[in-house]
């Protein structure tokens, strides 16, 4: 039987694209970079390739018109992510087109990241990382660079799910009380002793520490905003390992700025790899580009799990182990 078409728009790591090849009959993308043209090119070579599967990634524009446009021959979307606000999921399944994603490999790796984050923003350590590089440092000093300590804290995780569960049990080895806000309260043995919020209000003003974890679209847009950010305690810390679309960009500076918040560390971006540019000449700010699921043990487990969806479905015949729609 032939090999069902798929195809890649991203370069993967070597590991993946090897399975692929010997599963599929895969049209690989040499280039490290996404298409140009707003979804234009995949739709150029999926009309070339008339492929069964399309493997995509985050930033890759899956959107109504793409989709729309995209030939019939195309069964399945999976995506090299966990998260897919890229691909609009209702002309997906208009189209009768089943879209799957990556959960779970890469909670354990995104926490990583926000924690990383959460302790570069507390005891300064970009700020320190460019003093040395700059050459300025001029020696040890006494009242030079200091942070606050996380020891004793209060860690608000905003979305409890897998990461945000991963995030909460590194915290708690530095001895960080727990607290969360969800769309609702997860089961007891879940929870570890974390002290569940039923409103915003409430939440905001309890913690010292805010770590995002919600999912980009229409719903979460801008959920930090000015409002939220005043009910947030002076000094506070805030940390975004989601999806940038869920910060109001010009509260956030304006909040770094005026020092209501202290500092913030970000992994994500609305518009990436645009970077609001008054986040660049901010100090009390930490900037990683996306690194939330790059380790070379996670991006191949992502890749595991996208040929398991393929495979599932175009030679297996049966239904996408992680199918979302
Ligand atoms: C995801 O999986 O959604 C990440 O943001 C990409 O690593």
């Amino acid at each position: 039987m032939a090999k069902p078409t798929v195809l890649v728009t991203r370069r993967l790591p070597e590991g993946v694209q090897d399975k692929l090849a010997a599963t599929f009959d895969a049209r690989l993308n040499p280039e490290d970079a996404a298409w140009s043209g707003d979804g234009a090119e995949i739709v150029r070579r999926a009309a070339e390739a008339g492929p069964a599967g399309i493997l995509c990634a985050a930033g890759d524009a899956l959107n109504a018109r793409t989709i729309a446009a995209l030939p019939d021959s195309v069964r399945i979307i999976a995506t090299f992510s966990v998260g897919t606000d890229h691909i609009d999921l209702p002309a997906a399944q208009a189209r009768g087109i089943a879209v799957a994603n990556t959960p779970d490999v890469l909670s354990f790796a995104t926490a990583e990241i926000a924690f990383t984050l959460m302790l570069m923003a507390a005891r300064r350590a970009g700020e320190g990382e460019r003093l040395v590089r700059a050459g300025a440092w001029t020696g040890w000093a006494p009242t030079q660079l200091m942070g606050t300590t996380l020891e004793g804290k209060t860690l608000g995780i905003l979305g409890f799910g897998r990461i945000g569960r991963e995030l909460a049990q590194m915290a708690r080895g530095m001895r960080m009380a727990i607290h969360y806000r969800n769309r609702s309260r997860v089961a007891p043995e879940l929870e570890e002793g974390a002290i569940y919020h039923d409103n915003d209000d409430s939440f905001l003003g309890a913690i010292d520490v805010l770590s995002m974890h919600i999912p980009g679209g229409a719903e979460t847009r801008r959920w930090l905003d000015a409002t939220r950010i005043a009910r947030l305690k002076r000094g506070a810390i805030v940390v975004n390992t989601g999806r940038g679309t869920t910060v109001d960009d010009d509260a956030l500076i304006a909040a770094l700025r005026s020092g209501h918040l202290a500092a913030a560390g970000l992994d994500v971006y609305d518009g990436e790899p645009r970077v609001h540019p008054g986040y660049l000449v901010l100090e009390n700010i930490a900037l990683l580009p996306h690194l939330g699921s790059a380790t070379v043990e996670t991006r191949q487990a992502m890749g595991d799990r996208c040929i398991e969806n393929l495979a599932a479905l175009l030679i297996e015949g049966r239904e996408p182990p992680f199918r979302v729609a």
